[in-house]
């Protein structure tokens, strides 16, 4: 028996080291494919297009899914799969530049140094004079407050402590998984506010969501320690620039450090603006472009022909040999529809059902937490029952 061919239809430049782990025999794979059965995307914004009734999946080599349509496909009982924690190590890599550039004053000190006359006879002497403008301080002893500590806070964390740094961290959503990760010496500040105030450096490390919509924004920055500097290597709209940028005119804040430059930034003395560096790596495409497409695989070949079951029966012993798998935050409407349901809830009855079974989702708050953990789900459920 010839088994199927899997099409897969990859919108943007998915990294080759992932590509190639599609085996040629049973997929076929390009930018032009009809009738996908998958998607694999970056960055194109998908909210923009028409998903093709064939597609069964959508994979996006990326941590965040803020360009798919997420809530329409969990509509339609697609799942949709990202690379969470890929590209976490390229982000705190960055960061850690960030923290450098506003301790010792790099960037100004660059563009002084940018503007002096080669051929001056007094060069030297300008290079000592400029010197005195840009003296910076030692990272080790500051306070670094981060906020979010998930996969890239926590790496932040990791490598501040390294340095001799004092973390103190605010999430009040943190997960059981996260918590173990973190260094015992990061501090827990009891508010945000908590956090601005002592923090000489404050990164952010949230995702954007309605809450986090500008959850830095001036009355934040009114009793940020003055002279601290700010870092956003998250989402623009995590920080109201308009309140930043006031900010820095008083300076209260000394720098605002971030990967997002806009309108209302550029052109800012103290403003030290990345394009959107974060995850440029190498290694990150590479990291995010396997787990994408392993992921997709594993749904493809293994995901039709699962155990069910079904958490809303209450009961962690009703299981059943089923079908299509469907990913929601709220199952109850589409329960005719699915043969196996797993969902996303912060329901804490489903939570105590849901740890008899494998204690494998310690939280959940979002559907693409428990896609994370699918295939080690499915692999719980299958030694289950048997
Ligand atoms: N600059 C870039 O290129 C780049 C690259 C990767 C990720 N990111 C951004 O970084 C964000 C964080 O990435 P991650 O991989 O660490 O995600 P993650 O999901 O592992 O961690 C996010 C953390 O934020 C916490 N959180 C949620 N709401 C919060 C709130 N109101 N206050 C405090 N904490 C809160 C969560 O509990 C979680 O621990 C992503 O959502 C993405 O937007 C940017």
């Amino acid at each position: 028996m010839t088994r199927p061919k899997y099409r897969i239809r990859v919108l943007n430049a998915i990294s080759p080291s992932g590509l190639q782990r599609f085996p040629d025999d049973r997929y076929e794979v390009g930018d032009a494919i009809e009738r996908p059965d998958a998607i694999l995307v970056r960055s194109r914004d998908l909210h923009r297009s028409t998903i093709d009734a064939h597609v069964r999946a959508i994979a996006r080599a990326g941590a965040g899914t803020n360009n798919i349509p997420v809530e329409e496909m969990s509509r339609r009982g697609v799942p949709v799969f990202n690379a969470p924690g890929a590209n976490a190590n390229a982000v705190k890599e960055l960061v850690l530049g960030a923290l450098l550039l506003a301790a010792r004053n790099i960037v100004p000190a660059l563009r002084y140094v940018s503007q002096l006359d080669g051929g001056a006879a007094d060069l030297e002497a300008m290079v000592e004079d400029g010197k005195r403008q840009f003296a910076g301080g030692e990272l080790a002893g500051r306070t670094l407050g981060i906020v979010g500590l998930g996969a890239i806070g926590s790496l932040v964390a990791d490598t501040a402590i390294k340095l001799g740094m004092n973390v103190v961290g605010f999430d009040p959503e943190i997960t059981v998984e996260a918590a173990w990760r973190l260094p015992s010496s990061v501090r827990k500040a009891n508010s945000l506010e908590d956090l601005l105030r002592q923090a000489d450096f404050v990164t952010l490390h949230v995702p954007l969501l309605d809450v986090t919509r500008n959850l830095v924004d001036a009355r934040r920055l009114a009793v940020i320690k003055p002279g601290a500097s700010l870092l956003n290597f998250a989402r623009h709209a995590i920080v109201d620039e308009d309140a930043v940028v006031d900010a820095l005119r008083q300076t209260r804040l000394k720098y605002y450090l971030c990967d997002f430059p806009s309108k209302v930034l550029l052109g800012q003395p103290n403003v030290i603006a990345l394009p959107h560096l974060g995850a440029s790596t190498e290694e990150a495409e590479e990291n995010c472009a396997v787990m994408a497409v392993d992921q997709l695989r594993a749904f493809l070949e293994h995901g039709s022909r699962v155990l069910a079951y079904d958490p809303l029966a209450g009961d962690a012993a009703n299981l059943e040999l089923g079908g299509r798998v469907l990913i929601l935050d709220n199952a109850r409407d589409c329960l005719r529809d699915a043969d196996v349901v797993l969902v996303a809830t912060p329901d804490p009855e489903f939570k105590q059902v849901w740890s008899e079974f494998s204690g494998l989702l310690p939280s959940h708050r979002s559907a693409l937490e428990a896609v994370w953990l699918f295939e080690r789900f499915i692999r719980q459920l299958r030694s289950y029952a048997q």
